[in-house]
């Protein structure tokens, strides 16, 4: 019920053609309650009482009746439906919007194919609900009252019999309710798992066909589409077996009526007249007790999807803005970590990390891959929070700033390179909308993408596919090089963002990032020693540890792990020249 309350509530703003459309349903259901009244009229008086005069008047009245109702049947589904695709509107979009402020830690628990069927299946199925299930509800319920108050005072003994199995298929009804409605859930869920091995093959479906596994994820869809298949056919098979009981029920009323009603017209106890009209009240108190079922059929089915939907909208984000965050006019760009300490879940990471970079300086992480580098600059522009100590830029506590601003101060290169869907260009200008055809070539050229870009059949207008099909992992990287670039940050921080391209390309870019770093904060995470010698200070990170820092000069002399690496890098080139220059 709550569940059912919350879904109307998000309709409340709707609520408008809501009422339109029941007192259209309201006409037609008055329009139907009077039609038997009309026909009993017609037996008696005009067949049987001989009133001929009255027929003509009477058939029109019916005719004019049946227009009246084709044009209110078909304002009600118009605004009812209008009414659910409004609501659908607003739900979707909130949901949306509410998926754009949740963090990082919300999608490393949810899977895409899950996200998708709520944003879809779900959606769709709160949809119908208040498209038909509201209309169909009401409706039935005011044709069960209006019948049951009309039968029983036309005739209280025939109404009795008329709605003697009213109880037996009410009870039907309820078992069906408490069958079906655990089989909804599942079924719900089995096609959110349909919708993620899909999606999950579909986007690595390289790698399927690399290892060449295909027959295994057919396999594997195979399962879970059978799994979907017999929760439906689970489903299905109590919806059988509810139609032909409720069809027998209503069946033996109409018998009880014609019988009951036949034995007192004989007996002179009533007109043939109300008989006739009985019969015709007989399915407007059927139908509510069959739909019963289909009714409760649908609401289980909005109420599933409304508990999913509502989960992730109730999901709060643990990454918060403080009330009045700083919000400032310029920043320096300074970043100090201070006793910082971070775990993912129960699972600890980082472990008391010091460390200071003074605006417009160089820092260098290194260190193997897993001992916690993309976690250190994830907390930078607070995509985590820590767990203890602090991040602090320019000095102010990165939970104090406005996310807003705190992000915009930064341009990311993500050590997974994602691209979207769209021109080349459009990539680009991702970083900083405002920028101009000029800044985006710049920046092109900067990342050292401009010329391969330019070979292209569109040049910048080329229209790239999705996660930036059609491009080589570097050609990738530049591009997402570039879209930081672009933005003009503050801060720049590059995760191991040359790790698909050449070392002679990589060598390129890093002279020309050498303009773009100055004066700009810049953390590079890098493997070979080419690309941090120059920064101002390296730090060594192990199991989430820092366990060298300083210069590379200071680290060369320390003889520790800086310069085994150093060692390791250059170890085939070993022309003592060479070995002075670089050691
Ligand atoms: N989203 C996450 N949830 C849980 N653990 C994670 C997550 N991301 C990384 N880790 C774990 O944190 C550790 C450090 O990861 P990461 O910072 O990505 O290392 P690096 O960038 O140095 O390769 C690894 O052991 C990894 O398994
Ligand atoms: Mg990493």
């Amino acid at each position: 019920m709550d569940i059912i309350h919350r879904i109307l509530k998000y309709s409340s703003k709707h609520i408008g053609k809501a009422v339109f459309a029941v007192i259209c349903l309201m006409l037609n259901i008055g329009i139907n309650l009077i039609s038997p009244q009309i026909s009993k009229i017609i037996v008696n008086d005009v067949i049987k009482g001989g009133l001929r005069d009255l027929l003509l008047p009477l058939l029109l009245l019916l005719l004019f009746a049946s227009v009246i109702k084709a044009a209110v049947i078909y304002l009600r589904s118009r605004y009812f439906e209008q009414f659910s695709q409004d609501c659908l509107y607003d739900l979707r979009n909130h949901m949306y919007t509410h998926l754009q402020g949740l963090p990082y830690s919300f999608y490393d628990k949810n899977r895409v194919g899950e996200l998708m069927s709520r944003m879809t299946g779900d959606l769709e199925g709160i949809r119908v609900f208040l498209a038909v299930g509201i209309s169909t509800l009401l409706e039935n319920a005011v044709y069960f009252i209006g019948t049951t108050a009309i039968v029983l005072t036309m005739n209280f003994e025939l109404g009795i019999v008329t709605m003697a199995a009213t109880p037996f298929i009410a009870w039907c009804a309820y078992r069906f309710n408490k069958i079906v409605k655990p089989v909804f859930s599942e079924i719900r869920e089995q096609q959110a798992v349909l919708n993620t091995v899909t999606q999950e093959n579909i986007s690595g479906v390289r790698v399927v066909k690399a290892f060449a596994r295909e027959a295994f994820e057919i396999r594997k869809f195979e399962k879970e589409n059978l799994l979907n298949q017999e929760k439906n056919i689970e489903a299905s098979r109590t919806w059988a077996k509810y139609f032909p009981i409720m069809d027998f029920l209503s069946s033996i009323c109409l018998v009880a009526v014609i019988w009951y009603g036949g034995s007192m017209v004989a007996a002179g106890r009533i007109d043939l007249g109300t008989v006739v009209a009985f019969n015709g009240y007989l399915w407007m108190l059927i139908m509510p007790m069959n739909m019963l079922g289909w009714m409760i059929n649908l609401a289980a089915q909005a109420i599933t999807s409304g508990q999913r939907v509502f989960e992730i909208l109730d999901t709060g984000s643990s990454i918060r803005e403080k009330e009045d965050p700083y919000r400032p006019e310029e920043c320096r760009g300074e970043v100090t970590f201070d006793h910082v300490s971070f775990a993912y879940r129960d699972q600890k990471i980082l472990k008391d990390l010091n460390f200071h970079v003074s605006a417009g300086s160089t820092i260098a992480i290194m260190g193997a891959t897993g001992s916690g580098k993309t976690s250190i600059i994830n907390l930078i522009g607070r995509f985590y929070d820590v767990t203890s100590g602090s991040v602090k830029v320019d000095g102010v506590d990165v939970r104090d700033w406005s996310m807003q601003s705190l992000r915009s101060q930064l341009g990311i290169i993500m050590q997974e390179t994602f691209l979207f869907s769209d021109t080349i260009e459009g990539n680009i200008l991702y970083g900083n909308p405002g920028a101009t055809r000029e800044d985006v070539e710049r920046a092109a050229r900067i990342a050292n993408a401009h010329e391969f870009i330019m070979e292209m059949p569109m040049g910048y207008e080329t229209i790239i596919g999705e996660r930036g099909m059609g491009l080589s992992g570097g050609q990738k990287q530049r591009i997402a090089i570039a879209r930081a670039i672009v933005r003009n940050p503050r801060i720049l921080i590059m995760d191991d963002c040359t790790s698909a391209v050449d070392m002679e390309t990589e060598h390129e870019i890093q002279e020309a990032l050498k303009e773009v770093m100055k004066n700009r904060t810049t953390f590079i995470i890098a493997h070979r020693v080419s690309s941090v010698r120059n920064a101002d200070q390296i730090i060594i990170i192990d199991d989430g540890q820092i366990i060298e820092h300083g210069d590379h000069e200071s680290l060369m002399e320390k003889r520790g792990r800086y310069y085994e690496m150093v060692k390791l890098q250059y170890k085939d080139i070993d022309t003592p020249e060479f070995q002075r220059q670089v050691i």
